[in-house]
C-alpha cells in the first residue's frame, strides 16, 4: 500500500468548510480533555423535551461496562427528524425517492412526511404496539421503510430492520431473538425491473413455530399491484393509514432508551443485535453527517446503501433528517437500466454529496471510463467511501471519474457498533491519502494493540481498538450485557476493540487492514465464517466445512469454502450448485461461496484444530508462503489442497 500521493484541502473548502484543519485540531483536543463541556455543548444540537444535566457517565471495565450519555435528558428521534423542522421547512423536501424504474420517483416534503408518520404511528398504536416493544421492519427501499422507522421511534416503540437478502430462516431467528409481535413488509420489491416476492419470505419464516407463536401482525405494503397470498396476521398497510388520524404527539423518551436493534455477524455464535439508543446515537449522527459531508443548507444528499445496515439508519434517515437535509432514497441498482445509472440520478437531482461502497466503485470501473456517459456530475461536491478497505485504484477512479478530479473523498471508517463515522478524513480540514481512513473523528481516541495488548507507538501496525466512549456506541447485545462484554470489551482490558487491523503511518493517519477476527466483507457486506460453516455442515452431504476469505476484484473478498463430504456422497457439479442454494436458503444471497473445493482432508494440528491460516493462503494463491506446516496432523493433505486449488489468478 503506497501512502506517498497526498491531495491537499482546497484553499476554497478550507475557508468555506464547516471545519479546517486549525478548527479540528481545537475542537479534537478539547473533545478529548473535557468531554463534558465539548459534547454538552453538540448535544444542543438538538431539541430536548427535557435538557440534560449530565453529559458522560461511561466505563468499559470489563466487570461492568456501563454507557450512558446526556442520562438525564429526554427526547424523542422522530420529533428531531420531523416536527422541529415543520416551522421552517415544512415545505423543504426531506425525502427524494428515486424507483428502480427512473420514471418513478417522488419528493417528500418535511409536512408530508411528519404526517405520514404521524398516521402510521397511529396504526401502529391500533396494531397494540407500546412503548418499549419491539417491531421488525423487512423493507425494500422505499418511502415507507423511513416513515415506518420514524413511526416507531415517535412512539418509543423499537425498530429491528432485517436486510431485504436476507432468507426467511435468517428472517426468523431475528423475529425471535428480539420477541417481535408486528412485522412490516411489502408484497413484492423491485429490483432492475423484477418483481422479488419479498412477503413470501415472511410467510416461510412464519412457518418456524417460535416466529409464528411470537408474530401478531404483519402490515404489507402494497409496492406492486400483483397478488400475493394472505393469511390471519396480514393486513394491508395502505388500509391501516387510510383512516388513522394525522395526530400523534411523540413520546417523552429518556437519552438512554432503546431505539433501534440491528443484527450484525462476528466471528463466532449466531449473528447479535445490537443495541443503540436514542439521545448519543442522534447527536453523533447528525454531527457526522454534518460535518463528513460538509452538509450545508439546502444541499442534496445521496447515500446508496441500504436501510437494512447501518449506514441506511445513521446516513439516509436519522444523520440528514435531524439536520433538516434532503435526502435521497434509491430504490434500484447501478446496473438498471444500464450502467450509467448512478451518474443519471446524480444529475436528474442535482446531488451534491455522493456516499457509496467501494463494491459499487469498482463494479463501475470495470465498465470503462465512460460508464456514466455523458452524466452532468458538476452538482457533485463531496464523495464519500465506506464499508471496506478502498484500494488505491478505485480511490483514484472514484476521484476522476466521479469526482471530475475536484470532490474530496471521505473515506469513512467504522462499523454497526459504532453507530456513526469513527475515522475519516473532513473535507475542509484533512489532506487525504488515497486508501487511508486518515483521522479520527471528535472523542474517538483509536489506539494500536500488540496481540499482548501493549499498546504500540509511532508508526506502525495493530489491531485497532478505541480507548474511551463515544455518544454513538452500541450500549448492549439485546438481551445479553454478558456477550456485549465478552466480545468488545475483555480480550483487551479497559478498551473496545473493534476486531479491524489498522496501521499508523508517519502523519499519525490511520490505515484500516481488515479484520483480524474470523469476519469476511463481501460486497461490504458482514460476514461470519462461522455462519456460512454451519450452515453448510446443516447439509445432509457435508461432514466437515471451513470457510474463508480470498480477494476478489469486485467484492473485495470473495467466498471460498472447502468441504469434506460424508461418506456414501460424491463430489459432483449437482451438490455443488446444491450447496450453493443451499447457503443461500439458509443465510441469503449475500452469502453465496463463490468458490467451493472438494477436499478429502483438512489441515489439522494433531489436536485437532484446522489451521485456517494454512486454508487462507491457498485460498490466496498464496502458497509458497505456507509457514510452518509441520505440527499438521498429516502435512499430505495440503499437496492434495494445493492441487486442487480452485482461486488460480
Ligand atoms: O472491517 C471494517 C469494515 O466493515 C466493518 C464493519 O462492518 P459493518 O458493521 O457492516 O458496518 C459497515 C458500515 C459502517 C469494519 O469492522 N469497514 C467499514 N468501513 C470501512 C471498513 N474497512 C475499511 N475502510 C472503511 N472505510
Amino acid at each position: 500500500m503506497s501512502d506517498s500521493k497526498v491531495y491537499p484541502v482546497s484553499e476554497e473548502l478550507a475557508a468555506s468548510a464547516h471545519i479546517n484543519n486549525e478548527k479540528y485540531l481545537a475542537m479534537y483536543e478539547q473533545s478529548i480533555n473535557d468531554p463534558d463541556t465539548f459534547w454538552g455543548e453538540e448535544g444542543k444540537r438538538l431539541d430536548w423535551f427535557k435538557p440534560y444535566t449530565k453529559v458522560k457517565n461511561t466505563t468499559f471495565d470489563p466487570h461492568n461496562v456501563d454507557i450512558r450519555w446526556f442520562e438525564d435528558g429526554t427526547l424523542n428521534a422522530s420529533y428531531n427528524c420531523l416536527d422541529r423542522h415543520l416551522e421552517t421547512r415544512g415545505d423543504q423536501v426531506a425525502i427524494i425517492w428515486e424507483g428502480d424504474d427512473p420514471s418513478d420517483s417522488e419528493n417528500i416534503t418535511y409536512r408530508d412526511l411528519h404526517e405520514r408518520v404521524c398516521k402510521f404511528s397511529n396504526a401502529l398504536k391500533a396494531r397494540g404496539v407500546e412503548k418499549g416493544d419491539v417491531v421488525t421492519l423487512y423493507m425494500p427501499m422505499i418511502p415507507e421503510a423511513a416513515v415506518a422507522m420514524l413511526a416507531c421511534t415517535r412512539i418509543g416503540a423499537v425498530h429491528s430492520i432485517v436486510f431485504g437478502g436476507f432468507s426467511p430462516e435468517a428472517l426468523a431467528a431475528r423475529i425471535e431473538g428480539a420477541k417481535s409481535k408486528v412485522v412490516v413488509t411489502s408484497n413484492y420489491s423491485l429490483r432492475a425491473g423484477k418483481s422479488v416476492p419479498l412477503k413470501l419470505n415472511v410467510d416461510k419464516a412464519l412457518e418456524h413455530d417460535a416466529a409464528k407463536a411470537l408474530v401478531e401482525s404483519v402490515i404489507v405494503v402494497k409496492r406492486v399491484e400483483q397478488d400475493v397470498a394472505w393469511n390471519d396476521v396480514d393486513v394491508w398497510y395502505e388500509d391501516l393509514v387510510a383512516d388513522a388520524s394525522a395526530d400523534c404527539p411523540a413520546e417523552e423518551m429518556e437519552a438512554e432508551a432503546p431505539m433501534f436493534i440491528l443484527y450484525t455477524s462476528g466471528s463466532t455464535g449466531a449473528p447479535k443485535g445490537l443495541k443503540h439508543t436514542t439521545g448519543g446515537y442522534m447527536v453523533y449522527a447528525a454531527m457526522t453527517h454534518e460535518y463528513a459531508f460538509d452538509y450545508k443548507d439546502g444541499d442534496i444528499y445521496w447515500c446508496t446503501a441500504d436501510v437494512g445496515w447501518v449506514t441506511g439508519h445513521s446516513y439516509i434517515v436519522y444523520g440528514p433528517l435531524a439536520n433538516g437535509g434532503t435526502s435521497l432514497m434509491f430504490e434500484g441498482v447501478p446496473s438498471y437500466p444500464d450502467n450509467s445509472r448512478f451518474g443519471r440520478v446524480i444529475e436528474k437531482h442535482k446531488v451534491n454529496q455522493f456516499y457509496t461502497a467501494p463494491t459499487a466503485i469498482r463494479a463501475l470501473m470495470q465498465q470503462g471510463e465512460d460508464v456514466l456517459g455523458d452524466s452532468d456530475l458538476s452538482s457533485l461536491r463531496i464523495l464519500g467511501s465506506v464499508g471496506e478497505p478502498i484500494n488505491p485504484e478505485a480511490w483514484d477512479w472514484y476521484y476522476r471519474i466521479i469526482g471530475q478530479n475536484r470532490c474530496p473523498i471521505v473515506d469513512t471508517w467504522w462499523q454497526t457498533e459504532t453507530g456513526g463515522m469513527m475515522i475519516m478524513p473532513l473535507p475542509g480540514a484533512t489532506a487525504a491519502k488515497p486508501g487511508a481512513a486518515s483521522r479520527p473523528f471528535f472523542g474517538v481516541q483509536p489506539a494500536l494493540l500488540d496481540a499482548d495488548g501493549k499498546e504500540l507507538e509511532g508508526a506502525t501496525d495493530g489491531n485497532l481498538v478505541i480507548k474511551d466512549s463515544w455518544p454513538g456506541q452500541s450500549r448492549s447485545i439485546w438481551g445479553d450485557h454478558e456477550r456485549f462484554i465478552q466480545t468488545y470489551f475483555t480480550t483487551y482490558k479497559g478498551v473496545y476493540t473493534t476486531g479491524d487491523g489498522a496501521r499508523r503511518d508517519e502523519d499519525d493517519y490511520y490505515w484500516i487492514t481488515g479484520r483480524v477476527d474470523d469476519v469476511i466483507n463481501v460486497s461490504g457486506h458482514r460476514m461470519g465464517t462461522a455462519e456460512v460453516e454451519s450452515a453448510l455442515v446443516a447439509h445432509p452431504a457435508v461432514a466437515e466445512a471451513a470457510v474463508v476469505g480470498y480477494p476478489h476484484e469486485v467484492k473485495g473478498q470473495g467466498i471460498y469454502v472447502y468441504v469434506t463430504l460424508q461418506s456414501g456422497f460424491e463430489q459432483s457439479d449437482e451438490l455443488l450448485k446444491e450447496l450453493r442454494m443451499h447457503v443461500r436458503s439458509e443465510i441469503g444471497p449475500i452469502a453465496s461461496p463463490d468458490l467451493i473445493q472438494f477436499s478429502p482432508g483438512m489441515p489439522k494440528t494433531r489436536s485437532g484444530k484446522i489451521m485456517r491460516r494454512i486454508l487462507r493462503k491457498i485460498a490466496e494463491n498464496d502458497f509458497d508462503a505456507l509457514g510452518d506446516t509441520s505440527t499438521l496432523a498429516d502435512p499430505s493433505v495440503v499437496d492434495d489442497l494445493i492441487e486442487h486449488r480452485m482461486n488460480r489468478k
